[in-house]
C-alpha cells in the first residue's frame, strides 16, 4: 500500500522516517513530483530504478537542502557557486565534478565523475529534506518514458503499489522539470526546463552551448520517446484534424488550452496534465495535437517536451 501524506508537520516527519528506512517517498517540487530515495544508500537509489521500471541506469538528479550541503557532494567553481547564488532555490540543476569522498552513491552518478545537483524551492521539498537531514535523489514520479507527475494523484496513477508514499502538496507551479546545466567549463544547457535560458544567458553574459540529446552523451537519457502519452501526438497544428484532440495555446482554440492568454508560465504549469487529459479523451489509438508555441522563455521547455511526446515510440 502506498501512503498519501497530508502536507503537514506530521506527514513530513512520517515522509523523513520512512526515507531513513531506505523506502522511495514521492514528494512535490516546484517543477515536478519527485521519486525520492536516500541518494547515500545504494538500496535505496536502486529501488528508485526498478519502481520506475527503467531500463538503464540512467544518473539522476541529487536534491539538497541549501548550497552548504551541494558543497559536500560536489566541487564548485566561482562561477557555479555565483549562478548557485542567483538561481537557489529553484528549478535549475548543475552539472558539478562529484567531491572526493562524497557519500553518494555511485549509483547516482551512474559511475560518471559529475553528479546533478538541485535546491529546490517548495516548501515541502525543503521542510523534507531539512527533516530528512540528507541528500534525495529524486527523478520524476512517473513509470520510465511516462508523462511526468504535477499533482499527487499522477503518481498514485503511475506507482501507487510500487513506492512507499507521497506526500501531497498539490499542483507544482513550474509545471516542467528544472533546467538542466553542466559547466566544462563553458556554460552547457544539457535540458531546457523550468527555468528559462534567457535568464542563464544574462547570468553568465555569453550564450550557453548546447548538448544533450544525443549531441552529447553526457547527459543519457534525453532522447526520442519520453513523456510519452499513449495516443499518438502532432505538432504545430493550426487546427484539429478529423479524430484528433486540439490542445490549443493563445489564439488556437482547442478541446483544451493551454493558456487562452498566451501566457507561457501558465501553460508550463499545466502542461503535463493537459497532456493526461488529452490522452483521456482521444482513448485507446486516439490522436492529439499541438498548437504551436512560441520557441522563447519556458516555450523552450515546452517543446522540447512535446517533441519527446511526439517522437516514435521504441
Ligand atoms: O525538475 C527536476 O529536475 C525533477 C524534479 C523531481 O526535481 N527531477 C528530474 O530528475 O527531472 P531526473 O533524475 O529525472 O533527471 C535526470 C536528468 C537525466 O536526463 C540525466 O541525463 C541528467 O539529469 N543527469 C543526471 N546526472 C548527470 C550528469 N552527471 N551529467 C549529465 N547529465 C546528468
Ligand atoms: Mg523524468
Amino acid at each position: 500500500m502506498t501512503e498519501t501524506l497530508e502536507p503537514t508537520a506530521t506527514g513530513i516527519a512520517r515522509a523523513a522516517e520512512l526515507l531513513r528506512g531506505g523506502q522511495l517517498v514521492a514528494f512535490p517540487t516546484e517543477t515536478v513530483y519527485g521519486l525520492g530515495g536516500d541518494a547515500r544508500s545504494d538500496l535505496a537509489v536502486a529501488s528508485i530504478f526498478a519502481a520506475k521500471g527503467r531500463p538503464r541506469f540512467n544518473p539522476l538528479i541529487v536534491h539538497v537542502v541549501d548550497l552548504a550541503a551541494a558543497e559536500d557532494v560536489c566541487v564548485f567553481s566561482d562561477q557555479a557557486r555565483a549562478l548557485a547564488l542567483a538561481f537557489w532555490p529553484g528549478p535549475l540543476t548543475l552539472v558539478l565534478p562529484v567531491r572526493e569522498g562524497s557519500s553518494l552513491s555511485p549509483l547516482v552518478t551512474a559511475g560518471l565523475g559529475t553528479v546533478a545537483v538541485r535546491v529546490p524551492a517548495h516548501p515541502l521539498a525543503q521542510a523534507l529534506l531539512a527533516a530528512f537531514g540528507g541528500p534525495l535523489a529524486a527523478p520524476s514520479a512517473n513509470l520510465s518514458g511516462r508523462v511526468s507527475p504535477t499533482r499527487a494523484e499522477h503518481v498514485i496513477d503511475g506507482l501507487a503499489g510500487r513506492i512507499a508514499a507521497v506526500l501531497d502538496g498539490g499542483p507544482c507551479t513550474v509545471g516542467v522539470e528544472s533546467t538542466i546545466l553542466a559547466l566544462d567549463p563553458e556554460p552547457t544547457l544539457l535540458r531546457p526546463g523550468g527555468l528559462p535560458a534567457e535568464a542563464l544567458e544574462a547570468a553568465c553574459g555569453r550564450p550557453l552551448a548546447l548538448g544533450g540529446d544525443g549531441q552529447k552523451p553526457s547527459a543519457p537519457g534525453q532522447l526520442a520517446s519520453h513523456y510519452a502519452p499513449l495516443a499518438g501526438v502532432r505538432l504545430n497544428a493550426a487546427e484539429a484534424e478529423a479524430g484528433e484532440v486540439l490542445v490549443g495555446f493563445g489564439p488556437v482554440r482547442g478541446t483544451l488550452n493551454l493558456s487562452s492568454t498566451g501566457d507561457l508560465v501558465e501553460a508550463a504549469a499545466g502542461l503535463f496534465q493537459a497532456l493526461r487529459e488529452a490522452d483521456r479523451l482521444a482513448g485507446p489509438g486516439g490522436r492529439i495535437a499541438f498548437a504551436p508555441i512560441p520557441e522563447t522563455g519556458l516555450g523552450r521547455a515546452i517543446n522540447d517536451r512535446l517533441r519527446r511526446a511526439a517522437a516514435p515510440r521504441d
